[in-house]
């Protein structure tokens, strides 16, 4: 069996880069639909919703780096372009949306997009023992979860 320069069998990493191009690809919508909510929300809980999208957009920057480069430690290609990532998009994206409730419901669809993608990769990368893969989605798995939950007690006011 080939290995790739980390030890994991090298068609299965392969395969495992390439669905993490596609959750890369959907975490640049993801934060690009962050941003703007973080510029165009209005209304009377302006200050703080303006400040929780921008605590969430940097987060997810933070992610997209850790995915990239997860990508190029399994010896693939990280996607760049926007291009790329516009044709691997599976979320909803959102345009020019002021409401706050509209806004909400788009983060907790975005993030019940990703988390499918990333149980996917979960799991392939267990069958593998890709540790390093494994235990990245198992943390985005934890904290989008635990999001989600502090987002549908918002929405229940
Ligand atoms: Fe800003």
């Amino acid at each position: 069996m080939k290995l790739n320069s980390i030890g994991l069998p090298s068609a299965e990493a392969e395969v495992l880069a390439a669905e993490l191009n596609v959750l890369l690809a959907n975490f640049q919508i993801y934060y690009q639909n962050l941003r703007g909510l973080h510029w165009n929300i209005r209304g009377k809980r302006f200050f703080d919703l303006h400040l929780k999208f921008e605590e969430l957009y940097n987060d997810s920057q933070l992610k997209i780096d850790l995915i990239a480069e997860r990508i190029l430690t399994l010896d693939g290609v990280p996607l760049h372009t926007f291009e790329d990532y516009i044709n691997s998009n599976q979320l909803e994206v959102g345009k020019n949306i002021h409401n706050d409730e509209k806004a909400i419901e788009l983060i907790v669809s975005s993030l019940s997009k990703l988390l499918s993608i990333e149980r996917v990769i979960l799991k392939k990368s267990g069958e593998i023992e890709d540790e390093g893969t494994n235990s990245m989605m198992g943390d985005f798995i934890v904290e989008q979860e635990k999001m989600i939950w502090m987002l549908k007690a918002w929405q229940q006011e």
